[in-house]
């Protein structure tokens, strides 16, 4: 063996060369596998996989992804995934202590009396005993009951009596059970999350929010990182997913370039042999955050894997000057809650333009 490890340390370019092209594609060499310590001290990894959308392939691509190398999973009970994503885990043949899966509970289930047996319908479908990660979606809470978008006779969203601290003290509890290892939220504002670090005892392990080169949100991210909360990006290709413009929710910053379309990270993904798609994930990483893109195509989520590798920091000083403050999910219209009202880029829903 011993000899075997000197070998190993000897090899030449050529052979190395070799080496690379031959290793799987999500275990290059060059890439990293990147993972953080919550607030709760267990770990989540920086690469990680989202499962909005296309629900009939989820099953398949859940399990694949997995058997190529993903490790986080993303999910929520609004997207009418979690029994795919529960059989796509079994698929995956991968020990579920193995796996980091998080969930996300719907607004009409936000009541304190809701909470329990809403998380236990989760778990049913998914397929699991616990959840290591379970968020609040957003901070509305709509009206109690089986209806998740309850509307009133004009078509406006109802909300419901309690509030966001109440179901974070339903979720507190849930810590005790067994069930959740870590509570967080997801699309909140600064001033909301400040709300429950005042009255709570526990400050979210995560929060979930849309972060890409576009929306950068430094001043947020940096206060979320001095309170200990650790941020999960979604939508981390930035304006990739046309459902955003389908529902007016973007309709202000429709117009933009792509972000994966950016000269500036082609060209710096040229320097590192990686795509600009592969550039946009690892700044997220490098930042200290976790990304998790959605794809159902093989050879994207291969990409995708190969997405942790370290930046220059002039690297990062030149992605850091993309930011123009455009966010694409907003949907605060339509369910009459001023989403991230102390955050950048609601200009749009700002001025009701967006619907
Ligand atoms: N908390 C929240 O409110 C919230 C909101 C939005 C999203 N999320 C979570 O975040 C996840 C990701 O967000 P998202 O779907 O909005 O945006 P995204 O992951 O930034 O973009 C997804 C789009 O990018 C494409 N794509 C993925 N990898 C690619 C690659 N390597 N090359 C080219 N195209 C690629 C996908 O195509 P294909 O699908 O065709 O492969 C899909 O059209 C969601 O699935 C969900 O889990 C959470």
């Amino acid at each position: 063996m011993a000899s075997l490890a000197v070998k190993a340390t000897r090899v030449s370019m050529f052979q190395r060369s070799l080496i690379l092209s031959h290793r799987p594609l999500n275990r290059t060499l060059t890439t990293r596998a990147t993972s953080y310590t919550l607030n709760t001290g267990a770990k989540i990894p920086a690469l990680g996989f989202g499962t909005f959308q296309d629900a009939d392939s989820q099953e398949e691509t859940v399990s694949r992804a997995l058997q190529k190398g993903m490790r986080l999973i993303d999910t929520a009970r609004v997207y009418d995934v979690e029994e795919q994503v529960g059989k796509g885990i079994k698929k995956s043949g991968i020990p579920r202590e193995e796996i980091f899966l998080g969930t996300k509970l719907w607004c009409n289930d936000y009541h304190p009396g809701d909470v329990e047996r809403a998380l236990d319908d989760s778990l049913r479908d998914l397929d699991t005993p616990y959840v290591d990660l379970l968020l609040m979606h957003y901070p509305c809470t709509f009206k109690r009951g089986p209806e998740r978008f309850p509307r009133d006779a004009d078509g406006r969203m109802i909300h419901g009596k309690t509030s966001f601290v109440d179901t974070w003290k339903a979720m507190e509890r849930l810590t005790n059970t067994g069930k959740v290892k870590a509570i967080g939220v997801s699309n909140f504002s600064q001033g909301e999350i400040q709300t429950l670090l005042n009255e709570s005892s526990t400050a979210p392990a995560v929060h979930q929010m849309e972060v890409h080169p576009y929306l950068q949100q430094k001043g947020f991210n940096e206060w979320l990182k001095t309170n200990g909360i650790h941020v999960v990006q979604f939508s981390p290709l930035g304006n990739m997913n046309n459902f955003y413009r389908q529902t007016g929710w973007s309709k202000d910053v429709a117009h933009m370039m792509r972000v994966i379309d950016q000269p500036i990270l082609k060209e710096i993904g040229e320097k590192y042999g990686k795509s600009a798609v592969q550039v946009v994930l690892s700044w997220g990483i490098n930042s200290g955050r976790s990304v998790i893109p959605k794809s159902v195509v093989d050879w994207q989520i291969e990409q995708n894997l190969e997405a942790d590798f370290e930046l220059q920091p002039e690297d990062m000083a030149r992605i850091a000057t993309l930011d123009a403050k455009a966010r694409f999910n907003d949907p605060s219209l339509d369910y009459e809650w001023r989403l991230y009202s102390d955050l950048e880029g609601i200009e749009g829903t700002m001025r009701g333009k967006t619907h």
